[in-house]
């Protein structure tokens, strides 16, 4: 995969790596650029082409972490991206996963026997706490941040919740995704169609990926700007 500048052209970027298209919906930038340059649909879509390029590179290479060029960026624009990031994951990869799931269940030989149910269930429990971990920050931690920057009612704010909280609770959803891939890849041995399968996981992997880089970006760069922030307003006991 190739290191994202602003002067490559956005297409090839995706040629490099299919998986950046969702991440660039995510900007607002709909597929249909032609030729043009990272840089110009940047511009066009009046997107901070440093915050895009650094976040598609974040994506596509495991090892690209530039955490202080991550630490100078605009928390709102952080916020906004990370909303936009629950909000695929809400209306695109888990009913995606639930159709895959049902697929698949469907494709089962005996859809009642014990192992499809104990697939179904880790799943179904799964998705509710991932749901949960989504709301929970947006209904609390991503307006705790608004407010912080808008700088209203942050003592009052400060008392209830505070970063240090966050950290606290703050769980890899991502991590129960590996069981339940292993339950796929390991474990079930009855009669079920391939192909469906095959999907199911593959997906699975997305979603897992994308969590993951989801959560670095929460915990290494959100978590350091807004504490600073909060030891600005409420000096070095916040
Ligand atoms: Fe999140
Ligand atoms: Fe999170």
């Amino acid at each position: 995969m190739i290191l994202i500048t602003s002067d490559l052209k956005l297409a090839d970027a995706i040629h490099s790596n299919y998986l950046l298209i969702p991440v660039v919906t995510r900007f607002g930038v709909r597929l249909g650029f032609g030729d043009k340059t990272v840089k110009a649909v940047c511009a066009e879509h009046g997107v901070d082409v440093e915050f895009f390029t650094t976040i598609l590179n974040v994506f596509s290479h495991e090892s690209y972490f530039p955490q202080e060029r991550l630490l100078r960026f605009d928390v709102m624009q952080l916020v906004g991206y990370l909303e936009k990031t629950h909000c695929y994951y809400r209306t695109v990869l888990i009913p995606m996963l639930d159709k895959n799931m049902e697929a698949f269940v469907e494709s089962a030989a005996k859809p009642s026997e014990p192992e499809v149910l104990l697939l179904k269930n880790f799943f179904a429990q799964y998705k509710n706490e991932l749901k949960a971990h989504l709301k929970r920050e947006e209904a609390v931690t991503f307006p705790y941040i608004t407010e912080l920057v808008k700088k209203e009612n942050t003592q009052q704010l400060h008392e209830k919740y505070s970063m240090k909280i966050f950290e606290s609770e703050h769980e890899n959803v991502d991590e129960k995704l590996y069981d339940l891939k292993n339950i796929l890849i390991k474990y079930l041995q009855g009669d079920y169609d391939e192909g469906v399968r095959n999907t199911l996981i593959f997906n699975i992997f997305r979603l897992e990926k994308d969590l993951k880089d989801h959560t670095r970006i929460e915990n290494k760069i959100l978590t350091p700007i807004v504490k600073k922030m909060e030891r600005t307003l409420f000096g070095s006991n916040a």
